[in-house]
């Protein structure tokens, strides 16, 4: 007894040892006790120049899927990159890599894997500019965490989005991408991405890191041109780009991506003002920026540096920390640095930026993703649950003569049109993993909800464009034996998105006249439009009797427009971005600046006004608004407001309301446009109630103003809050 207690004393004292020298072998940026910022430091006062180089790199692994870039052979790639895009959709590949940045290199740095997941990764729901006419936040927050879990579970940790650029001209094939046009909206639906992508905590295996894009100002591209130049003054910049920005980062998103664009002479991707000036020194971002793709070595083409070397010199100067797929940095950082051109300080305050998002996210203590089944990752029934909901809302009802629709007490429908068969084309640009077979087709939703209720016959009509007519006659033959026309029409997947511009936003001309044929018929006439962008739509308006913008709505789109055909769903969309009446009127949008004669100045050849203003949407039901009923008249600068509205539901049906509230300032210092969103709620009122929307005040936020250094300001004078046509005027004191 009395050996075996000296021998369990002797173990004891030396596990006590050991564990106290593996303490103290152990370097700190591998205790998990430590803080980020004590790991952060001690891990980089460790690394070498071109340890601390590579860790500024992306390339790409797995799968390519987007024409525009290559992938690289995995044995290409150093075992100490800092990034890759990850194409895979499960996490074998990268794991293997990540294995090989653990073990094969000196101080086992993990890998940040990123990918474009913009709206869903397997489960895709609608695209964002949908995803807005929802003006429901809480849901887009709950499709980005479906997004994310996915994505994490799937070896992906990092997304590059939410894309938060304010887009004015429907031209621009990447207006699909962002929130609208208008800076408020963007700024709230952007930050609802971040908190869905991000959650509260990085290092939970559902999340992962957001990325604030394209930072800045890639929206104003000239006619609508990708990649081009874009003229933004420094007030321009500040009243209507940075705002989004501002509240993403105060937000917590972990990383922006600088974009292509020219800032009226200065690109996106080498602007220290709007790169370290802006986010760094006055925001105080402390994670850190991925270039787009090639858009270092792309500041030869734009004529601000002479080769890659000094295209790397001045990016990495003016606050990209990390080059995606340029290897500019890669191949002449370290150089830089020898040189004296690239500070050692400012090389480590970049590795430092992301080593900290890497620690945060919990790769040095987590590098690897489980492996688990498709069929527990993706398509999940709350996730299919979530997809449909943000379809079925960010549908906009925009036309609906006659209460055309819900097509009720109906027996024979015919389906026509390109759209109505077609799964792939309702995804929509950036689809990450999504697949179309997991798609319902607008036939199938159809069918889905008429069934034993109506009969549907189908006819294709006509390709999407082309000029094979071919098709017209089966199409009018169905159509004479039915009671309703619902035509399916739109844009193809790939007419919107990266490098998609057109010069007008016009269907195809063969999808008009088929519309115009089948009108002959004399039977009510229903289109289904799924675009990525506004259409000119000044014809199809007298063509038809209703019409449904259902843009690109994803997998599970179909049964809730089928829903909305029907009646079993009342409509709730409203538009975040302006239909021109054509496409001559671009850029047309709500919140522009008051004409010096605005009686005057019109097209001679063209309505002025455009088709379908911002915020419109029809609903089943009727509403019926009270009057404004505010807190007070006058108040103090330090004062707040807060100002009511009653809504009724006058008609038969429930609807789901949104109330759209905006100021106008009609003398200021600085000329502001006509007027600005800064608030919305959206409520469901049940037919026959009443409920009460407000919108509570705080001046400086929500009636100032921001000059052309970003400072915010409050002038003492008369303000208006308004609220569809209604208005009441405010008076502000000093
Ligand atoms: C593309 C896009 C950007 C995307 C990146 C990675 O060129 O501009 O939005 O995140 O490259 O695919």
């Amino acid at each position: 007894m009395r050996n075996r207690k000296i021998i369990l004393g002797l173990l004891l004292a030396v596990s006590c040892i050991l564990g106290a020298q593996n303490k103290k072998s152990m370097p700190i940026y591998k205790d998990a006790k430590r803080s980020v910022e004590e790991r952060v430091n001690d891990l980089v006062s460790q690394m070498t120049v071109e340890e601390k180089v590579l860790q500024l790199n992306q390339y790409t692994l797995g799968r390519n899927d987007n024409a525009n870039n290559m992938a690289d052979p995995v044995n290409d790639i150093p075992p100490g990159i800092g990034s890759l895009i990850y194409f895979s959709s499960n996490p074998e590949l990268r794991n293997r890599v990540q294995k090989r940045a653990m073990k094969e290199t000196r101080l086992g740095i993990p890998v940040i894997f990123g990918y474009d997941v913009i709206h869903g990764y397997r489960t895709v729901y609608p695209i964002s500019l949908a995803q807005a006419c929802s003006w429901n936040t809480d849901l887009v927050e709950k499709a980005c965490a479906v997004a994310a879990q996915e994505a994490r579970m799937s070896g992906v940790d990092w997304t590059f989005s939410p894309m938060i650029d304010v887009a004015r001209d429907p031209r621009w094939g990447r207006v699909a991408e962002g929130y609208g046009e208008d800076p408020y909206t963007n700024a709230v639906f952007g930050v609802a991405s971040v908190k869905g992508y991000q959650g509260n905590d990085l290092s939970n295996p559902q999340n992962v890191a957001a990325c604030l894009k394209h930072y800045i100002g890639y929206g104003a591209s000239e006619a609508g041109r990708d990649y081009v130049y874009t003229e933004i003054s420094q007030q321009t910049l500040w009243d209507t780009y940075m705002h989004p920005y501002e509240e993403g980062v105060k937000a917590g998103a972990a990383t922006l991506m600088s974009s292509f664009n020219d800032i009226s002479g200065t690109p996106g991707s080498a602007n220290h003002y709007t790169l370290t000036e802006i986010l760094k020194e006055r925001w105080g971002h402390d994670g850190f920026v991925v270039s787009d793709w090639g858009s270092i070595e792309q500041l030869r083409p734009q004529g601000v540096a002479k080769d890659k070397k000094e295209a790397a010199l001045k990016a990495f100067n003016a606050g990209v920390e990390m080059d995606m797929m340029n290897r500019s940095y890669d191949n002449h950082l370290a150089e830089l640095v020898k040189e004296g051109k690239v500070s050692e300080e400012k090389l480590n305050d970049a590795v430092k930026r992301v080593l900290r998002i890497k620690f945060r996210l919990g790769l040095f203590d987590k590098p690897y993703t489980p492996n688990g089944a498709e069929k527990d990752r993706f398509l999940l029934p709350k996730s299919l649950e979530i997809a449909e909901k943000l379809a079925e809302e960010s549908i906009v009802l925009l036309k609906n003569d006659n209460k055309t629709l819900p097509l009720t007490n109906i027996s024979k429908i015919a389906v026509v049109g390109p759209m109505a068969k077609s799964k792939w084309h309702l995804l929509g640009s950036w689809r990450a993993q999504g697949q179309s077979d997991d798609a319902i087709s607008l036939f199938e939703g159809l069918e889905n909800e008429f069934k034993n209720k109506a009969q549907l016959s189908y006819a294709s009509g006509c390709d999407f464009e082309g000029d094979d007519k071919s098709g017209f006659e089966e199409a009018k033959s169905i159509a004479k034996n039915a009671d309703a026309i619902i035509l399916c029409l739109g844009e193809k997947a790939q007419w919107s998105g990266e490098n998609a511009s057109r010069s007008t936003i016009t269907l195809p001309q063969i999808q008009e006249e088929l519309v115009a044929e089948l009108k002959k018929l004399g039977k009510p006439v229903i289109l289904l439009l799924s675009s990525g962008r506004p259409l000119e739509l000044n014809r199809l308006d007298k063509l038809s009797n209703a019409m449904l913008q259902i843009w690109q709505p994803g997998i599970a789109g179909a049964n809730p427009i089928a829903g909305i055909v029907s009646g079993r769903i009342n409509p709730s969309g409203k538009l975040s971005i302006t239909f021109p009446y054509s496409t001559g009127q671009i850029p047309i949008y709500y919140n522009h600046r008051q004409s010096a004669r605005p009686h005057q100045g019109k097209y001679q050849d063209i309505p002025s006004t455009p088709l379908y203003e911002f915020a419109h949407g029809l609903s089943y039901t009727s509403y019926e608004y009270g009057e404004l009923q505010p807190s007070a008249l006058k108040i103090k600068k330090g004062n707040k407001l807060s100002v009511s509205i009653a809504v009724t539901n006058t008609g038969n049906m429930d609807g789901l309301e949104t109330v759209h509230w905006f100021i106008s300032d009609p003398v200021s210092t600085i000329s502001r446009p006509v007027k600005e969103l800064k608030h919305f709620e959206k409520q469901m009122i049940e037919k026959g109630q009443t409920k009460t929307f407000t919108f509570n005040i705080d001046p400086i936020r929500d009636l100032g103003f921001v000059n052309g250094k970003g400072e915010k300001f409050l002038e003492a004078g008369e303000y208006y809050i308004i609220v569809k046509d209604k208005k009441i005027k405010v008076e502000v004191q000093d």
